[in-house]
């Protein structure tokens, strides 16, 4: 928690935007200014930057932190190596590629699930991460293998979104009928796709227990609050409105919010379901352990109706050999 420094000491502004698409590690300190003299201080060099706080102070409208003026040849350091820039660095090995990119990512659904409408530069800095997904993807085609060896699965809703936008990236790749265009459009669709969620209550969507009918009514709910949050949100493409909102309909017949039948739904929002249900599936929950990834695809397999089963073959090869990959590294 931010501790308050009483002691007469200089702080240098520099703006909160520089914090964005930047990396975890400071080696510096950061403080908030309270008052006229009167610094808090709000990330430390030995825990790092804290992305929910940062965005929280974003969302608040707060422009301005503070550094102290020994530690700004740190700062500058710190604003050149913005994960832009490692990303892009031919030196940087894949490893250190994947762990930048999930942290920038964990900023952005970290902003993106504290908003009640999703801003456009929001979107705007989503996007550019699906970029550099798919990017690695095209240019590391084991990438899958490092990806599901880093991924943690966290209790927060945005490790989910995470997990669910990366493997639905792969699997629109695997099936080859995506062009690039289209697999950044699923890969949005992917972080977004559960954003309703945070309308509803935490009761509801951190239950440890089985919802009771009522409470499964109230979550039958998130996909149209996730359409109204973008609805008005400019830059992001109408196929993305789509996913969000038909990520739980089943060719079966059995989903909802409109219980449409396969032909019917959209193709990408398909890719979703099965995503969305292998994150859920290989997470430890507080009511069973994480199920091996191979375990997870067989369940969903003997879950007649509710995937596209063409889909499921596709991830059966994808996933089980990057599984095998994974054993064997
Ligand atoms: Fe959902």
């Amino acid at each position: 928690m931010a501790e308050s420094d009483s002691k007469k000491q200089q702080y240098v502004p520099v703006e909160i935007e520089k914090f964005r698409h930047a990396t975890r590690d400071i080696t510096f300190d950061v403080y908030i200014r309270l008052a006229e003299e009167n610094f808090a201080h709000v990330f430390s060099r030995s825990t790092g930057l804290d992305y929910k706080r940062l965005a929280h102070y974003i969302q608040k409208g707060v422009k301005l932190l503070y550094v102290r003026p020994e530690d700004m040849p740190a700062f500058h350091a710190f604003v050149a190596r913005t994960a832009d820039q490692v990303f892009n660095d031919p030196a940087t090995s894949n490893e250190k590629k994947i762990a930048t990119l999930l942290n920038m990512t964990e900023q952005n659904m970290a902003e993106i699930f504290s908003q009640i409408e999703v801003p456009v530069e929001t979107a705007s800095s989503t996007k550019v991460v699906v970029e550099n997904y798919v990017k690695l993807m095209m240019e590391n085609p084991k990438s899958l293998t490092l990806i599901l060896r880093l991924v943690s699965h966290g209790e927060y809703l945005y490790y989910h979104a995470i997990a669910t936008a990366i493997f639905s990236m792969f699997i629109a790749k695997a099936t080859g009928q995506f062009n690039r265009r289209m697999l950044e459009i699923v890969g949005l669709g992917g972080f977004l796709h559960d954003i309703g969620c945070t309308q509803l209550p935490k009761e509801i969507t951190d239950s440890e227990h089985e919802l009771t009918p009522d409470q499964w009514r109230e979550m039958h709910k998130h996909p149209k609050l996730g359409l109204n949050m973008i609805e008005t949100t400019s830059n992001i493409p109408d196929e993305v409105r789509y996913i969000v909102y038909q990520h739980h309909e089943q060719p079966g017949g059995n989903g909802y919010p409109n219980k449409l039948r396969g032909p019917v739904i959209y193709q990408p929002a398909k890719i979703i379901a099965i995503a969305d249900s292998m994150s859920a599936l290989i997470s430890k929950r507080p009511f069973r352990a994480a199920y091996k990834v191979e375990e997870a695809v067989e369940i969903m397999m003997a879950e007649k109706g509710k995937f596209d089963s063409q889909l499921l073959k596709v991830v059966e090869q994808i996933f089980v050999r990057s599984y095998q990959g994974r054993k064997a590294a």
